[in-house]
């Protein structure tokens, strides 16, 4: 098998035990690209918490039905708590976040790792006064979580990048982060046109709340001066490319995958973008007849149309932030969300020629849900990805009929067991266009 490294959380060669530390010196210097450079060249020598993520991924698409909204498996209390998470009594207000995770005698592996001279620089800013933030600190016990491996240890840059992706900008109590779905973070990367890369945030039975799927909060609400440390049971790194991730679980994205691969689809280069993902009980969903025809030779290029009406590229769609352009109206829409709004529309152009798909976000309590063209839902929201966020989708997305536009019916539109001739109706228009192209490139 090719590839089984673990996504997001909790890996293998986060490797970063400060005593290794000293190795990194003599890495060769890292590319802006030391995330993915690191995904790309790290095997894992356990499937173990790969297997638990994909498992936490599936089992909350699969329990999505039950719910028009989209939250994640564990998440089924009826109500958006208000309490919960201990009161504001722990921690210290006269010492620092640095201060205090340096004192503290479950967190000495990070406090060692930011006493170490190349990241004197997360230090400061931990101990510094200026804004407030809020740290994110594994335990030593999520250290011990690293696998034993073989491999080198990470560039020192990539081990920065991890740091400062566990430190978010402002103060967000375990409150605050109840009714959160994604915070932006300390680290930004090219990738994402340098916008703050964000940490994917739920809330489960007994408010459990997690970090990127995988990482719990296992103690809340740590006070410091210069703001507020919550203490997680898995490092959390830096999350791969969208195309990465869907490579990485196979149980989820095959299909998809064997498309990609299939139609030798090339994505542009990007900055950021939103990718909607069809699990694979979306294709089966299309029916028999339909598959055969889209994955036979003379069905690829319908297949190459339809999957490129899946990719958004430059527009980044979290399911509460927007990085996009400075349209007005977006950014108005995006602040109307965030401040408690409850509904804001875009319309994001895909990869298929000027077809856009439109997307309603719309805010119940602290839950969100989005929903594509009228009736498709995003089954598992905010898949955070270096270049931009994997939205899953639970039906494959069809370009809706030209002159029907607005007026489809749910049923006409549905996609379930659709007819050869409909589905090629359908794309037609857009497997010509890309002959013509091609031709007048030609001349
Ligand atoms: C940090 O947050 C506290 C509590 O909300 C506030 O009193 C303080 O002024 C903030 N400090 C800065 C530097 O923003
Ligand atoms: C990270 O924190 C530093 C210091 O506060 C700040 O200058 C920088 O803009 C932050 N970066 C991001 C992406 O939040």
């Amino acid at each position: 098998m090719k590839h089984l490294t673990l996504l997001f959380a909790a890996t293998a060669a986060a490797l970063v035990a400060p005593d290794q530390v000293t190795i990194l010196d003599k890495q060769p210097a890292a590319s802006n690209d030391v995330v993915q450079t690191w995904w790309d060249s790290s095997l894992s020598h356990s499937t173990k918490l790969f297997t638990s993520l994909e498992r936490r991924i599936t089992d909350s698409i699969r329990s999505f039905d039950a719910s028009s909204y989209g939250f994640d498996n564990d998440d089924h209390h009826p109500h958006p708590p208000r309490r919960g998470h201990g009161g504001h009594r722990r921690g210290d207000k006269t010492k620092t976040i640095y201060e205090l995770i340096k004192s503290n005698k479950y967190t000495t592996k990070f406090a060692s790792l930011l006493d170490n001279d190349d990241f004197s620089d997360i230090k400061s800013l931990l101990d510094s006064n200026s804004h407030n933030k809020t740290l994110f600190v594994p335990t030593d016990k999520a250290f011990e979580r690293i696998p034993h491996h073989g491999d080198k240890p990470p560039p020192k840059e990539f081990v920065l990048a991890l740091l400062k992706y566990h430190i978010s900008p402002g103060l967000h109590t375990a409150h605050d982060l109840i009714t959160s779905h994604t915070l932006p973070s300390n680290l930004s990367l090219d990738t994402l046109g340098s916008r703050p890369q964000r940490l994917r945030i739920s809330t489960g039975l007994l408010f459990t709340i997690r970090v990127n799927i995988i990482s719990k909060i296992v103690y809340s609400n740590i006070l410091a001066k210069n703001g507020v440390i919550h203490a997680i049971d898995h490092i959390l790194v830096p999350p791969p490319s969208q195309e990465k991730i869907i490579s990485l679980l196979p149980n989820t994205f095959s299909t998809f995958s064997l498309g990609l691969e299939k139609t030798e689809l090339s994505i542009p280069d990007h900055k950021g973008g939103t990718l909607f993902a069809p699990t694979n009980s979306a294709f089966r969903r299309l029916g028999p007849r339909a598959n055969a025809f889209l994955f036979s030779s003379h069905g690829l290029k319908y297949l190459k149309a339809l999957l490129k009406y899946h990719f958004v590229v430059d527009q980044t769609l979290y399911s509460d932030a927007f990085y996009g352009e400075s349209k007005d109206e977006k950014a108005a829409a995006r602040e109307r969300v965030q401040e408690g709004g409850k509904y804001w529309h875009v319309d994001l152009e895909t990869l298929l020629e000027d077809k856009a798909i439109a997307v309603d976000v719309k805010k119940w309590k602290g839950w969100v849900s989005i929903v594509l063209n009228g009736f498709t839902r995003v089954v598992f929201q905010d898949g955070v990805a270096s270049d931009g966020v994997v939205q899953v989708v639970g039906k494959v997305l069809i370009p809706p009929h030209e002159h029907r536009h607005g007026h489809t019916g749910e049923e006409e539109d549905d996609g379930k067991n659709i007819e050869v001739e409909e589905l090629k109706a359908r794309l037609e228009r857009y497997v010509e266009r890309e002959e013509e192209g091609g031709q007048a490139g030609d001349l």
